[in-house]
């Protein structure tokens, strides 16, 4: 049986800071509110010259670099971003053409926050399918250039980065499982409502911003990301103690220390990275994984849970030994 397995794990975050204090002088928040209400401190933001391919391309050399992979190992190229850099060719394809990838499938997804464990569950049955045997799965998003900035219910939550894995064909798992949803009846509540057929317009004013209902997407993320942990677990056959890390879309410190209570798990075995970037969407699990990787914390052959909840609404998870 051929599994996906990570052999390599990159993340990058742009150099621009902008913290809880800067913050302060921008709208009416504070330090406290935002650390008490989210765990964030800070978040990186693109220069304007910056875009999503530059920050996927950054995170993705370190994950090659890691597999010991060259260009022309990988055929497959996938980037989960809700922040494309052009409306076509794909951010993937862009990508493609700055690594001296040539002839690889290569496209974007766009499943929000969820869009990292989406596109490991497609790169997954490429590869378990023989599709492809090394792929290049990336989450990378500009998510700054559809904030706005004077809104304090949004603006204090979102960051800009990248975070990526090469998933190669294995004889050893690997990916044990990936478990995908969406449930499209909740727009209302996560939403930038504009694009390129509606609204075009409030696109080219820059006025095409993130929309949220923060406490229901709140209470919809908790029960719902409980469920999928539960889901996945059964899938397996395994039990709540079986699990070794827990890597959570990280986008408030509160949701995810209410899964780990679900899953029983104590925060010692919950990688945490929101404080330092903020919610970044697709790139967020991929770079807590790079972090937890890369200072040791993470061994092979554990096992590791990774669950994310985003607009649309999406979720899903992915089950695998590392
Ligand atoms: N600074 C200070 N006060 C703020 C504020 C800010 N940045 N943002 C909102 N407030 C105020 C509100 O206006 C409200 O004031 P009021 O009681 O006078 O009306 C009060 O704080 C409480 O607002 P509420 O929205 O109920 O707070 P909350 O505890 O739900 O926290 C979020 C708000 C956004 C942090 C929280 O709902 C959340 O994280 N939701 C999930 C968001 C998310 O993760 N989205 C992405 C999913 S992938």
């Amino acid at each position: 049986m051929t599994y996906s397995r990570i052999t390599g794990t990159g993340g990058y975050l742009p150099e621009k800071v902008l913290s809880n204090h800067d913050l302060e002088k921008m709208v009416d928040t504070s330090d406290e509110w935002i650390t008490e209400r989210t765990g964030i401190k800070k978040r990186h933001l693109v220069s304007d010259d910056q875009t999503t391919c530059d920050l996927a391309e950054q995170a993705v050399l370190g994950a090659m670099e890691m597999a010991g992979k060259a260009a022309d190992d990988i055929d497959l190229i996938i980037v989960a971003t809700t922040t494309p850099d052009q409306i076509f060719p794909s951010t993937a394809c862009l990508l493609q053409k700055r690594l001296g990838v040539h002839g690889s499938a290569a496209f974007d997804i766009q499943a929000v926050c969820t869009g990292f464990v989406y596109a490991l569950g497609v790169a997954d049955k490429f590869i378990r399918t023989g599709a492809a045997r090394c792929a290049v799965v990336v989450g990378a998003e500009t998510l700054s250039r559809i904030v706005d900035w004077t809104d304090r219910t949004t603006c204090i939550l979102f960051g800009d980065g990248a975070g990526a894995v090469i998933l190669e064909a294995s004889d050893e798992p690997g990916i044990l499982s990936t478990h995908l949803h969406a449930d499209g009846s909740y727009e209302s509540l996560l939403t930038v409502p504009y694009g390129i057929s509606n609204g075009l317009d409030k696109v080219l004013e820059k006025e095409a911003f993130i929309n949220m209902k923060g406490n229901e997407v709140f209470k919809m993320a908790v029960n719902t990301l409980g469920r999928i942990v539960d889901e996945t677990l059964e899938h397996n056959q395994m039990e709540k103690t079986d699990v070794d890390w827990l890597i959570p879309h990280q986008a408030n410190i509160r949701i995810i220390q209410a899964t780990a209570r679900k899953l029983k798990m104590s925060m010692d075995h919950v990688v945490v990275t929101v404080h330092e970037h903020g919610n970044t969407s697709a790139a967020s699990i991929p770079l807590a994984l790079n972090e937890a990787v890369r200072d040791g914390r993470i061994q092979r052959g554990e096992t590791l849970m990774l669950e994310a909840f985003g607009g649309g609404f999406t979720w899903g998870s992915a089950l695998m030994k590392y």
